[in-house]
């Protein structure tokens, strides 16, 4: 019994004793934070936010007034406290966001300016592009990092470069990324006629099972998708491209057709679909591809307003296929696949 009781008061005056020294150290943190300058009210959230490691790294630096903020912040990196407290007391006039941002990305070498903690924010921001950002003709951050990251800062069919095909359903062919004149996809299957109404009847056989299903699919609500035009060789967009030029110029046939080696139809992956025309917007099967391609891993590849992006018109009826993840993120993100390509694959 006696020795019940004494145990007991033993782990009571422990618990005291550790309350004790757990206020007191706490307490002792805090008035050490008044005497570099905080006051009792942001001493007492700072003690209330960190934790023992990051105490010590706040007392070895300077008092900071954006030091609540930079704790609270959503993108705060706790192995980076030290950091973060250093940039900010080196750059005065860098705000929290700019801050955290610029240290997480490590561009702590780079000159402070406003705008490069307004780049370093930017969701689609890659490191590799920087300089180029940097340098681009635009005080307006998001617009730079879109526009670069599609590579707007050269003129189209400046500074090409041979695709990498190895980049299979995601590959890039563009203004900028061109496939050579052999490439030819060795998988190509033909579409018969329940699929297809045109002559370029072919698609590499991932796209054409995923646009058959897709067709099937479109049947079951009575809307009917046939492939127009599929692969295009390289030789048949010489023509086609030409064509185009000797009738319209080559200013204007820029607009809305690729040369030979950049049309995406050289990859396979490609189907304009029903009616190769504007009108094509207005249909019931342009609706439902709106709503329900990006399921079977196709993209709408040329959309309206972002003309600049893809190089091309607004092209309702030419669809990519990219494979459903990629095609969900392009889809739920509002992305073109230049704006996917960069960030997703290239920056990876
Ligand atoms: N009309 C598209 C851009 C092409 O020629 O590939
Ligand atoms: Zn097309």
């Amino acid at each position: 019994m006696n020795k019940k009781i004494i145990i007991t008061i033993i782990v009571f005056l422990l618990l005291i004793g550790g309350i004790f020294i757990f206020v007191n150290q706490n307490k002792s943190f805090e008035e050490k934070l008044k005497d570099i300058g905080y006051s009792d009210k942001e001493a007492k959230e700072i003690s209330n936010l960190v934790s023992e490691e990051d105490e010590n790294i706040i007392l070895n630096n300077e008092y900071n007034d954006d030091l609540i903020n930079i704790l609270n912040s959503k993108n705060y990196k706790d192995d980076n406290l030290k950091l973060y407290l250093e940039y900010a007391s080196n750059n005065k006039k860098a705000d929290t966001n700019a801050i955290i941002n610029i240290v997480n990305l490590d561009l702590t070498d780079y000159e402070y300016s406003d705008f490069l903690g307004e780049l370093a924010g930017q969701k689609y921001f890659i490191k590799n592009n920087l300089d180029r950002y940097l340098k681009y003709d635009s005080d307006d951050a998001e617009k730079t990092v879109k526009e670069v990251n599609c590579n707007l800062d050269y003129d189209y069919y400046e500074n090409t470069k041979e695709t990498n095909t190895d980049d299979d359903n995601l590959m890039l062919v563009n203004k900028y990324y061109y496939l050579t004149e052999d490439y030819e996809p060795d998988d190509l299957v033909t579409l018969d006629s329940t699929y297809n109404m045109g002559t370029n009847n072919q698609m590499r056989k991932v796209a054409a099972d995923a646009f058959m299903k897709m067709a099937d699919a479109a049947r079951l609500d009575n809307i009917t998708i046939k492939n127009a035009s599929g692969y295009r060789s390289y030789e048949y967009q010489v023509t086609l491209y030409n064509d185009y030029v000797k009738r319209d110029g080559k200013q204007a046939a820029d607009t809305y057709s690729a040369r030979a080696g950049y049309s995406e139809h050289q990859t396979g992956l490609v189907s304009d679909i029903n009616q190769i025309e504007d009108a094509f917007e207005n249909t019931d099967a342009f609706k439902w591809l709106s709503e329900n391609s990006y399921k079977y891993g196709f993209i709408l590849r040329f959309p309206k307003d972002k003309e600049n992006l893809t190089g091309y018109k607004y092209e309702p009826w030419h669809y990519r296929y990219v494979g459903t993840k990629a095609a969900k993120i392009i889809h739920d993100e509002d992305l073109t696949l230049e704006e996917y390509y960069a960030y997703y694959i290239q920056n990876d």
